[in-house]
Protein backbone atom coordinates (compact mmCIF):
# COMPACT_ATOMS: atom_id res chain seq x y z
CA UNK A 1 0.00 0.00 0.00
CA UNK A 2 1.20 3.15 -0.96
CA UNK A 3 2.00 6.23 1.60
CA UNK A 4 -1.19 8.43 2.89
CA UNK A 5 -1.79 11.73 1.47
CA UNK A 6 -0.96 14.43 3.39
CA UNK A 7 -4.06 16.80 4.11
CA UNK A 8 -2.93 20.36 4.18
CA UNK A 9 -4.60 23.49 5.64
CA UNK A 10 -2.93 27.13 5.34
CA UNK A 11 -3.85 29.75 7.45
CA UNK A 12 -2.51 33.22 6.26
CA UNK A 13 -4.29 36.34 5.92
CA UNK A 14 -1.82 38.17 2.94
CA UNK A 15 -2.27 34.81 1.34
CA UNK A 16 1.30 35.00 -0.20
CA UNK A 17 2.93 32.22 1.84
CA UNK A 18 -0.63 30.28 1.06
CA UNK A 19 0.36 30.58 -2.68
CA UNK A 20 3.60 29.80 -2.38
CA UNK A 21 3.26 26.15 -0.40
CA UNK A 22 0.54 25.77 -2.80
CA UNK A 23 3.44 26.09 -5.72
CA UNK A 24 5.59 24.17 -4.15
CA UNK A 25 2.99 21.07 -3.78
CA UNK A 26 1.67 21.56 -7.50
CA UNK A 27 1.90 18.07 -8.86
CA UNK A 28 2.68 16.09 -6.16
CA UNK A 29 0.37 13.60 -5.45
CA UNK A 30 1.65 13.00 -1.81
CA UNK A 31 0.56 16.40 -0.48
CA UNK A 32 -3.56 17.78 -0.87
CA UNK A 33 -4.01 21.06 0.20
CA UNK A 34 -7.95 20.92 1.48
CA UNK A 35 -8.20 24.39 3.02
CA UNK A 36 -7.07 27.95 2.60
CA UNK A 37 -8.42 29.91 5.67
CA UNK A 38 -8.16 33.49 6.25
CA UNK A 39 -8.55 34.51 9.66
CA UNK A 40 -8.20 32.28 12.95
CA UNK A 41 -12.33 31.47 12.90
CA UNK A 42 -12.08 30.18 9.48
CA UNK A 43 -9.00 28.24 10.18
CA UNK A 44 -10.62 26.67 14.03
CA UNK A 45 -13.77 25.88 11.32
CA UNK A 46 -11.98 24.52 8.84
CA UNK A 47 -9.58 22.21 11.16
CA UNK A 48 -12.64 20.81 12.40
CA UNK A 49 -14.26 19.90 9.26
CA UNK A 50 -11.49 19.07 7.10
CA UNK A 51 -9.77 16.97 9.94
CA UNK A 52 -6.16 18.07 8.09
CA UNK A 53 -2.81 16.51 8.70
CA UNK A 54 -0.75 19.38 8.89
CA UNK A 55 -2.12 22.85 9.67
CA UNK A 56 0.07 25.71 8.46
CA UNK A 57 -0.33 29.02 10.15
CA UNK A 58 1.29 32.39 9.52
CA UNK A 59 1.83 34.37 12.38
CA UNK A 60 0.81 36.86 10.69
CA UNK A 61 -2.57 36.39 10.13
CA UNK A 62 -4.94 38.61 11.37
CA UNK A 63 -6.97 39.71 13.94
CA UNK A 64 -5.93 36.85 15.79
CA UNK A 65 -2.25 36.29 15.31
CA UNK A 66 -1.19 32.88 14.16
CA UNK A 67 0.24 31.82 18.07
CA UNK A 68 -2.68 32.79 19.50
CA UNK A 69 -4.23 30.23 16.66
CA UNK A 70 -1.98 27.45 17.61
CA UNK A 71 -2.90 27.73 20.99
CA UNK A 72 -6.67 27.45 20.32
CA UNK A 73 -5.89 24.36 17.82
CA UNK A 74 -3.98 22.86 20.87
CA UNK A 75 -7.09 23.11 22.94
CA UNK A 76 -9.25 21.30 20.44
CA UNK A 77 -6.94 17.88 20.63
CA UNK A 78 -7.44 18.10 17.10
CA UNK A 79 -5.38 15.06 15.15
CA UNK A 80 -2.96 17.78 13.31
CA UNK A 81 0.33 18.75 13.57
CA UNK A 82 0.40 22.42 13.37
CA UNK A 83 3.54 24.71 11.58
CA UNK A 84 4.18 28.20 12.55
CA UNK A 85 5.15 30.21 9.53
CA UNK A 86 7.07 33.72 11.24
CA UNK A 87 8.58 36.11 8.76
CA UNK A 88 11.81 36.98 10.81
CA UNK A 89 13.75 34.67 13.70
CA UNK A 90 11.53 34.62 16.43
CA UNK A 91 12.51 36.14 19.86
CA UNK A 92 12.53 33.42 22.91
CA UNK A 93 9.01 34.89 24.30
CA UNK A 94 7.29 33.40 21.17
CA UNK A 95 9.73 30.12 21.05
CA UNK A 96 8.31 29.43 24.70
CA UNK A 97 4.50 29.77 22.99
CA UNK A 98 5.44 27.42 20.68
CA UNK A 99 6.65 24.98 22.25
CA UNK A 100 3.65 24.84 24.82
CA UNK A 101 1.09 24.81 21.99
CA UNK A 102 2.75 22.03 20.67
CA UNK A 103 3.77 23.45 17.18
CA UNK A 104 5.66 21.30 15.42
CA UNK A 105 7.81 22.83 13.04
CA UNK A 106 8.97 26.07 11.82
CA UNK A 107 9.38 27.92 8.53
CA UNK A 108 10.90 31.50 8.40
CA UNK A 109 10.00 33.36 5.05
CA UNK A 110 10.91 33.70 2.13
CA UNK A 111 9.69 30.23 2.41
CA UNK A 112 12.12 27.35 0.66
CA UNK A 113 10.56 24.47 -1.46
CA UNK A 114 12.80 22.27 0.20
CA UNK A 115 12.79 23.36 4.01
CA UNK A 116 8.68 23.65 3.27
CA UNK A 117 8.32 20.08 2.40
CA UNK A 118 11.06 18.27 4.80
CA UNK A 119 8.96 20.89 7.59
CA UNK A 120 5.58 19.25 6.23
CA UNK A 121 6.76 15.95 5.95
CA UNK A 122 8.46 16.03 9.85
CA UNK A 123 5.74 17.39 11.09
CA UNK A 124 3.31 14.77 9.87
CA UNK A 125 5.60 11.82 10.62
CA UNK A 126 6.16 12.98 14.73
CA UNK A 127 2.35 13.27 14.41
CA UNK A 128 1.82 9.89 13.33
CA UNK A 129 4.75 8.69 15.91
CA UNK A 130 2.48 10.33 19.06
CA UNK A 131 -0.53 8.05 17.48
CA UNK A 132 1.07 5.21 17.13
CA UNK A 133 -1.15 2.55 19.10
CA UNK A 134 -3.84 5.07 18.98
CA UNK A 135 -7.64 3.84 17.52
CA UNK A 136 -9.00 6.25 15.06
CA UNK A 137 -12.38 7.94 15.87
CA UNK A 138 -14.84 6.49 13.27
CA UNK A 139 -17.39 8.69 14.39
CA UNK A 140 -15.52 11.84 12.95
CA UNK A 141 -14.81 10.13 9.49
CA UNK A 142 -19.09 9.33 8.69
CA UNK A 143 -19.68 12.93 9.41
CA UNK A 144 -20.87 14.30 6.10
CA UNK A 145 -21.94 18.05 4.83
CA UNK A 146 -24.07 17.52 1.89
CA UNK A 147 -24.47 21.03 -0.50
CA UNK A 148 -27.61 20.79 -2.42
CA UNK A 149 -27.27 23.19 -5.14
CA UNK A 150 -28.01 23.90 -8.68
CA UNK A 151 -27.26 26.22 -11.72
CA UNK A 152 -30.75 28.05 -11.74
CA UNK A 153 -33.69 29.05 -9.52
CA UNK A 154 -36.25 27.21 -9.56
CA UNK A 155 -35.28 23.29 -9.99
CA UNK A 156 -35.96 21.92 -7.56
CA UNK A 157 -33.26 22.25 -5.25
CA UNK A 158 -35.43 22.91 -2.01
CA UNK A 159 -37.56 20.13 -2.71
CA UNK A 160 -34.63 17.67 -2.99
CA UNK A 161 -32.99 19.05 0.37
CA UNK A 162 -36.01 19.08 2.39
CA UNK A 163 -36.97 15.49 1.00
CA UNK A 164 -33.91 13.85 1.44
CA UNK A 165 -33.33 15.21 4.41
CA UNK A 166 -36.45 13.26 5.48
CA UNK A 167 -35.25 10.49 3.94
CA UNK A 168 -31.91 9.80 5.53
CA UNK A 169 -33.57 11.05 8.97
CA UNK A 170 -35.90 8.31 8.82
CA UNK A 171 -33.41 6.12 7.56
CA UNK A 172 -31.18 6.77 10.63
CA UNK A 173 -34.32 6.74 12.57
CA UNK A 174 -34.38 2.93 12.04
CA UNK A 175 -31.00 2.58 12.74
CA UNK A 176 -30.94 4.00 15.92
CA UNK A 177 -34.34 5.25 17.20
CA UNK A 178 -34.19 8.65 19.22
CA UNK A 179 -31.48 9.88 18.09
CA UNK A 180 -31.28 13.18 16.11
CA UNK A 181 -28.95 12.33 13.31
CA UNK A 182 -29.88 15.16 10.21
CA UNK A 183 -29.56 18.71 10.56
CA UNK A 184 -30.69 20.79 7.45
CA UNK A 185 -29.40 24.25 7.40
CA UNK A 186 -30.97 26.70 4.64
CA UNK A 187 -28.21 29.68 4.73
CA UNK A 188 -30.44 31.66 1.83
CA UNK A 189 -31.13 34.86 3.85
CA UNK A 190 -33.26 36.64 1.24
CA UNK A 191 -35.82 33.96 -0.29
CA UNK A 192 -34.54 30.62 2.18
CA UNK A 193 -37.88 28.85 2.24
CA UNK A 194 -36.83 25.59 3.49
CA UNK A 195 -38.83 25.88 7.03
CA UNK A 196 -42.07 26.67 4.85
CA UNK A 197 -41.52 23.42 3.24
CA UNK A 198 -41.65 21.94 6.57
CA UNK A 199 -44.12 23.78 7.93
CA UNK A 200 -41.87 25.49 10.63
CA UNK A 201 -42.20 28.96 11.31
CA UNK A 202 -38.45 29.93 13.25
CA UNK A 203 -38.50 32.34 16.33
CA UNK A 204 -35.68 33.09 15.38
CA UNK A 205 -33.12 32.67 12.55
CA UNK A 206 -29.14 32.80 11.75
CA UNK A 207 -29.72 36.07 9.98
CA UNK A 208 -31.08 37.49 13.33
CA UNK A 209 -27.87 36.80 15.14
CA UNK A 210 -25.59 36.75 12.82
CA UNK A 211 -25.91 40.71 11.76
CA UNK A 212 -23.86 41.58 15.00
CA UNK A 213 -21.07 38.81 15.18
CA UNK A 214 -18.59 37.25 13.12
CA UNK A 215 -18.81 33.87 13.97
CA UNK A 216 -21.10 31.72 15.86
CA UNK A 217 -21.16 29.47 18.65
CA UNK A 218 -22.35 26.06 19.70
CA UNK A 219 -24.29 27.58 22.22
CA UNK A 220 -25.86 30.34 20.05
CA UNK A 221 -26.74 27.43 17.23
CA UNK A 222 -28.19 25.61 19.56
CA UNK A 223 -30.92 28.40 20.40
CA UNK A 224 -31.74 28.65 16.68
CA UNK A 225 -32.85 24.74 15.85
CA UNK A 226 -36.36 23.53 15.23
CA UNK A 227 -37.82 20.29 15.58
CA UNK A 228 -39.72 18.40 12.72
CA UNK A 229 -41.85 15.34 13.55
CA UNK A 230 -39.24 13.27 11.13
CA UNK A 231 -36.53 13.76 13.09
CA UNK A 232 -34.93 16.90 11.40
CA UNK A 233 -33.66 19.39 12.66
CA UNK A 234 -33.69 22.75 10.79
CA UNK A 235 -31.57 25.81 10.81
CA UNK A 236 -33.00 28.62 8.69
CA UNK A 237 -31.08 31.86 7.83
CA UNK A 238 -34.10 33.25 6.07
CA UNK A 239 -34.50 36.53 7.17
CA UNK A 240 -38.32 37.81 7.98
CA UNK A 241 -38.11 41.16 6.58
CA UNK A 242 -35.82 40.15 2.95
CA UNK A 243 -34.43 42.98 1.84
CA UNK A 244 -33.11 43.94 5.06
CA UNK A 245 -30.35 41.77 6.13
CA UNK A 246 -27.04 41.03 4.35
CA UNK A 247 -25.99 37.41 3.68
CA UNK A 248 -24.03 35.43 5.91
CA UNK A 249 -20.55 36.47 6.01
CA UNK A 250 -17.58 33.99 5.54
CA UNK A 251 -16.99 33.30 9.36
CA UNK A 252 -20.83 32.57 10.21
CA UNK A 253 -20.93 30.89 7.61
CA UNK A 254 -17.67 28.37 8.64
CA UNK A 255 -18.60 28.06 12.39
CA UNK A 256 -21.94 27.27 11.69
CA UNK A 257 -21.06 24.11 9.57
CA UNK A 258 -18.26 23.52 12.04
CA UNK A 259 -20.97 23.15 15.03
CA UNK A 260 -23.60 21.40 12.68
CA UNK A 261 -20.38 19.25 11.53
CA UNK A 262 -19.36 18.54 15.43
CA UNK A 263 -23.25 17.89 16.51
CA UNK A 264 -25.04 16.46 13.08
CA UNK A 265 -23.91 13.49 11.05
CA UNK A 266 -25.44 14.46 8.08
CA UNK A 267 -25.57 17.92 7.58
CA UNK A 268 -27.45 18.91 4.47
CA UNK A 269 -27.03 22.55 3.23
CA UNK A 270 -29.49 24.08 1.05
CA UNK A 271 -26.92 26.59 -0.88
CA UNK A 272 -29.93 28.99 -2.72
CA UNK A 273 -28.09 30.76 -5.50
CA UNK A 274 -24.67 30.09 -6.49
CA UNK A 275 -21.58 32.05 -7.08
CA UNK A 276 -22.38 33.72 -3.84
CA UNK A 277 -19.74 34.04 -0.74
CA UNK A 278 -22.26 31.72 1.41
CA UNK A 279 -22.40 29.55 -1.78
CA UNK A 280 -18.34 28.91 -2.72
CA UNK A 281 -17.49 28.46 0.45
CA UNK A 282 -20.13 25.56 1.55
CA UNK A 283 -19.27 23.73 -1.41
CA UNK A 284 -15.54 24.00 -0.74
CA UNK A 285 -16.79 22.70 3.07
CA UNK A 286 -18.72 20.09 1.83
CA UNK A 287 -17.89 16.18 1.25
CA UNK A 288 -20.84 15.69 -1.79
CA UNK A 289 -22.11 18.63 -3.76
CA UNK A 290 -25.71 17.59 -4.84
CA UNK A 291 -26.39 19.45 -8.23
CA UNK A 292 -30.04 19.40 -9.21
CA UNK A 293 -30.45 19.95 -12.59
CA UNK A 294 -34.46 20.43 -14.16
CA UNK A 295 -34.44 17.88 -17.09
CA UNK A 296 -35.07 20.29 -20.16
CA UNK A 297 -32.28 21.56 -22.42
CA UNK A 298 -31.72 25.39 -20.87
CA UNK A 299 -31.22 24.07 -17.58
CA UNK A 300 -29.12 21.16 -18.53
CA UNK A 301 -26.93 23.94 -20.75
CA UNK A 302 -26.64 25.90 -17.77
CA UNK A 303 -25.79 22.56 -15.47
CA UNK A 304 -23.08 21.78 -17.88
CA UNK A 305 -21.51 25.13 -17.92
CA UNK A 306 -21.86 24.96 -14.22
CA UNK A 307 -19.68 21.43 -13.61
CA UNK A 308 -17.64 22.75 -16.26
CA UNK A 309 -17.05 25.68 -13.64
CA UNK A 310 -16.96 23.70 -10.72
CA UNK A 311 -14.40 21.33 -12.65
CA UNK A 312 -12.00 23.91 -13.81
CA UNK A 313 -12.22 25.37 -9.76
CA UNK A 314 -10.57 21.93 -8.76
CA UNK A 315 -13.72 20.48 -7.12
CA UNK A 316 -13.02 16.85 -6.99
CA UNK A 317 -15.45 15.44 -9.99
CA UNK A 318 -16.35 12.56 -7.12
CA UNK A 319 -17.49 14.83 -4.91
CA UNK A 320 -20.35 16.16 -7.40
CA UNK A 321 -23.58 13.97 -7.64
CA UNK A 322 -25.82 15.06 -10.26
CA UNK A 323 -29.78 15.18 -9.78
CA UNK A 324 -31.61 15.32 -12.73
CA UNK A 325 -35.21 16.83 -11.62
CA UNK A 326 -38.81 16.73 -14.57
CA UNK A 327 -40.15 19.82 -13.21
CA UNK A 328 -42.18 20.12 -16.10
CA UNK A 329 -44.28 17.35 -17.44
CA UNK A 330 -42.40 17.26 -20.98
CA UNK A 331 -39.13 16.50 -19.29
CA UNK A 332 -39.67 12.80 -19.94
CA UNK A 333 -38.80 13.39 -23.69
CA UNK A 334 -34.88 13.85 -22.44
CA UNK A 335 -33.94 10.41 -21.36
CA UNK A 336 -31.69 9.92 -18.61
CA UNK A 337 -28.63 8.57 -20.61
CA UNK A 338 -29.11 11.74 -23.05
CA UNK A 339 -28.48 14.03 -19.83
CA UNK A 340 -25.94 12.20 -18.99
CA UNK A 341 -24.37 12.71 -22.10
CA UNK A 342 -24.94 16.40 -22.14
CA UNK A 343 -23.61 16.67 -18.67
CA UNK A 344 -20.73 14.08 -19.22
CA UNK A 345 -21.84 13.43 -15.67
CA UNK A 346 -23.84 10.19 -14.51
CA UNK A 347 -27.09 11.07 -13.17
CA UNK A 348 -27.12 9.59 -9.74
CA UNK A 349 -31.24 9.84 -9.54
CA UNK A 350 -33.73 11.09 -11.38
CA UNK A 351 -37.19 12.53 -9.63
CA UNK A 352 -39.77 12.03 -11.71
CA UNK A 353 -42.18 14.82 -12.16
CA UNK A 354 -45.63 14.65 -10.05
CA UNK A 355 -47.91 17.09 -10.78
CA UNK A 356 -49.73 16.44 -7.83
CA UNK A 357 -47.76 15.22 -4.93
CA UNK A 358 -44.79 17.58 -5.15
CA UNK A 359 -46.85 21.14 -5.24
CA UNK A 360 -49.38 20.02 -2.78
CA UNK A 361 -46.35 18.80 -0.45
CA UNK A 362 -44.87 22.18 -0.68
CA UNK A 363 -48.19 24.39 0.34
CA UNK A 364 -49.48 21.95 3.04
CA UNK A 365 -45.34 21.94 4.10
CA UNK A 366 -45.62 18.18 4.28
CA UNK A 367 -42.66 16.64 2.47
CA UNK A 368 -43.85 14.04 0.16
CA UNK A 369 -41.55 11.24 1.06
CA UNK A 370 -43.55 11.41 4.49
CA UNK A 371 -46.38 11.44 2.88
CA UNK A 372 -46.38 9.01 -0.10
CA UNK A 373 -43.79 7.43 0.68
CA UNK A 374 -44.47 4.85 -2.09
CA UNK A 375 -44.96 7.18 -4.79
CA UNK A 376 -42.25 7.41 -7.83
CA UNK A 377 -40.50 10.90 -6.39
CA UNK A 378 -40.27 9.27 -3.17
CA UNK A 379 -38.87 6.48 -4.37
CA UNK A 380 -36.43 8.38 -6.15
CA UNK A 381 -35.72 10.43 -3.34
CA UNK A 382 -35.02 7.32 -1.06
CA UNK A 383 -33.01 5.52 -3.93
CA UNK A 384 -30.51 8.85 -3.63
CA UNK A 385 -30.35 8.54 -0.49
CA UNK A 386 -28.99 5.18 -0.58
CA UNK A 387 -26.55 5.81 -3.51
CA UNK A 388 -24.85 8.96 -2.19
CA UNK A 389 -20.97 8.58 -2.50
CA UNK A 390 -21.34 6.04 -5.69
CA UNK A 391 -18.76 6.16 -8.06
CA UNK A 392 -18.42 7.98 -11.18
CA UNK A 393 -17.97 5.82 -14.26
CA UNK A 394 -17.12 6.14 -18.15
CA UNK A 395 -19.53 6.28 -20.84
CA UNK A 396 -20.61 7.07 -24.62
CA UNK A 397 -20.55 10.07 -26.91
CA UNK A 398 -23.35 12.12 -27.39
CA UNK A 399 -25.48 12.49 -30.38
CA UNK A 400 -28.53 14.30 -31.28
CA UNK A 401 -29.36 17.11 -28.58
CA UNK A 402 -25.84 17.81 -28.77
CA UNK A 403 -25.95 19.94 -31.54
CA UNK A 404 -28.70 22.41 -29.83
CA UNK A 405 -26.58 23.19 -26.85
CA UNK A 406 -24.05 25.35 -29.11
CA UNK A 407 -21.30 24.54 -27.01
CA UNK A 408 -18.08 27.30 -28.35
CA UNK A 409 -14.81 25.36 -29.90
CA UNK A 410 -13.22 25.40 -26.33
CA UNK A 411 -15.35 24.25 -24.03
CA UNK A 412 -15.87 20.99 -26.70
CA UNK A 413 -12.18 20.68 -26.98
CA UNK A 414 -12.21 20.71 -23.23
CA UNK A 415 -14.86 18.22 -22.89
CA UNK A 416 -13.82 15.55 -25.00
CA UNK A 417 -9.81 16.05 -23.66
CA UNK A 418 -10.70 16.05 -20.25
CA UNK A 419 -13.86 14.70 -18.86
CA UNK A 420 -14.08 11.07 -18.61
CA UNK A 421 -17.71 9.79 -20.40
CA UNK A 422 -20.20 8.25 -18.04
CA UNK A 423 -21.71 4.90 -18.88
CA UNK A 424 -23.85 4.65 -15.71
CA UNK A 425 -26.97 6.25 -15.29
CA UNK A 426 -30.23 6.09 -12.99
CA UNK A 427 -33.14 3.91 -14.66
N1 LIG B 1 -40.49 16.72 -9.61
C1 LIG B 1 -41.34 17.75 -9.59
N2 LIG B 1 -42.61 17.58 -10.00
C2 LIG B 1 -43.48 18.63 -9.99
N3 LIG B 1 -43.17 19.86 -9.61
C3 LIG B 1 -41.92 20.08 -9.19
C4 LIG B 1 -40.93 19.04 -9.16
N4 LIG B 1 -39.79 19.57 -8.69
C5 LIG B 1 -40.03 20.85 -8.43
N5 LIG B 1 -41.29 21.17 -8.73
C6 LIG B 1 -41.92 22.51 -8.60
O1 LIG B 1 -40.90 23.48 -8.84
C7 LIG B 1 -40.99 24.54 -7.91
C8 LIG B 1 -39.59 24.94 -7.48
O2 LIG B 1 -39.06 23.97 -6.59
P1 LIG B 1 -38.02 24.41 -5.47
O3 LIG B 1 -38.54 25.56 -4.69
O4 LIG B 1 -37.63 23.21 -4.73
O5 LIG B 1 -36.82 24.90 -6.40
P2 LIG B 1 -35.51 25.71 -5.97
O6 LIG B 1 -34.44 25.30 -6.91
O7 LIG B 1 -35.26 25.52 -4.54
O8 LIG B 1 -35.95 27.20 -6.28
P3 LIG B 1 -35.45 28.58 -5.61
O9 LIG B 1 -34.72 29.27 -6.71
O10 LIG B 1 -36.70 29.27 -5.22
O11 LIG B 1 -34.59 28.26 -4.44
C9 LIG B 1 -41.86 24.07 -6.79
O12 LIG B 1 -42.88 25.00 -6.54
C10 LIG B 1 -42.44 22.75 -7.20
O13 LIG B 1 -43.82 22.79 -7.23
MG1 LIG C 1 -34.99 26.90 -2.95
Amino acid sequence: MGNPIIKILIADSEGAACDKICSFLTGDPAYQVVGRAVNADECMGLALIKRPDVIIVHNGLKPTSGIEVCEQLALQNLDSATLLVVAQAMDENLFRRMMAAGVSELLVAPLQKNRAIDAIRNAFDKKAGQRHGDTPVPNEDSRRIIAVTGPRGGCGRTMVAVNLSCAIAKAAERTSPGSKHVVLADVNVRAGDAATFLDIRPQRTLSDVSAAATSVDREMIESLLENHPSGVTLLSAAATEPYERQELSRGIIVSTLAVLRSRFRYTLVDVGVTGTEVSNVTLDFCDTILLVVGADLPRLRAARLYLCHLLESNFPREKIQVVLNDIQPESKTISTSQAETILEAVVAARVPHEGRFVPDSINLGQPFVLTHPNCPASQAIHGLAAKLGADIGKGSAVKGLWKRLHWNAASQAFASTVYAVPTRGAS
